[in-house]
């Protein structure tokens, strides 16, 4: 039984203040829903405040960055070495950082290993671009990635992490994937892909969420699918919504 996990990514949104506003006002909301795995993911800057706030509940913080080394000349990165201790979950090889600042499929294997290894829960983005998408490319490329993503761990790293499925043509467009499409995808290229690189157990062992454009408006069709556990959302993250998108999908998958 894969336990539903919600995150927000906030992406390059909230200062500091404006963040612990925002979790001031939703986190007794969101610890009352249970059965489903909750977790923020604000800038690096903030954190440590957020970290303070969330201190007496049950949710989750994340970072949407690291660099693969512990420490050294690396400037303006972050270790897994700062983020242990100060959250429990890090989003690696989202598509902006793949397309804007130069993450590769390398990177983002390294990434994950260095993250297993300091004990943090890594939330693997992968996901097709529109021309890909169109062009009928979406399985071999989302395979791809998530060979590239996995190769050199063990089954049971595998286990530990999360995987963001998010078709980059649905990402801050409003033009959601529907939720057979989606699970699709999750269910016979992700997991069929797992299996085929480890085990079926393994396979349907590993949560997987989808992401791009989730609101409150269409997160039960996503959560009604079978391999579906869970969403990544951005945009919607940043307002009280993300309490209605924890709640739906409670409501629909709650264990
Ligand atoms: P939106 O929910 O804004 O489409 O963003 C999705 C996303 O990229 C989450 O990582």
């Amino acid at each position: 039984m894969r336990t539903p996990i919600i995150a927000g990514n906030w992406k390059m949104h909230k200062t500091i203040e404006e963040a612990v506003a925002f979790v001031r006002e939703i986190r007794f909301k969101l610890t009352e829903i249970k059965g489903v795995d909750k977790v923020l993911c604000p800038s690096f800057v903030a954190l440590a405040a957020v970290k303070e706030l969330l201190g007496p509940t049950d949710i989750g913080l994340g970072a949407q960055n690291m660099y693969f080394e512990e420490k050294g000349a690396y400037t303006g990165e972050v270790s897994p070495l700062m983020l242990k201790g100060l959250c429990q979950y890090v989003i690696l090889g989202h598509s902006e950082r793949r397309a804007y600042f130069g993450e590769t499929d390398e990177g983002v294997n390294r990434k994950i290993k260095a993250a297993l290894a300091h004990g943090l829960t890594p939330i693997v983005c992968v996901g097709e671009s529109l021309e890909q998408h169109e062009a009928g490319q979406t399985e071999e490329w989302v395979s791809g990635q998530v060979r590239a993503a996995l190769a050199g761990l063990t089954a049971e790293q595998v286990r530990a992490l999360i995987i963001a499925y998010e078709p980059i043509w649905a990402i801050g467009t409003g033009k959601a994937a529907t939720g057979a499409g989606a699970n699709a995808v999750i269910g016979l290229t992700i997991r069929g892909t797992i299996a085929d690189l480890y085990d079926q157990a393994t396979a349907q062992a590993v949560r997987v969420q989808y992401g791009g454009s989730v609101s409150p408006a269409n997160i039960a069709e996503f959560m009604s699918q079978p391999d579906i556990d869970g969403a990544l959302v951005g945009g919607a993250s940043l307002k009280p919504d993300f309490v209605d998108i924890v709640r739906i999908s409670a409501e629909v998958k709650g264990v």
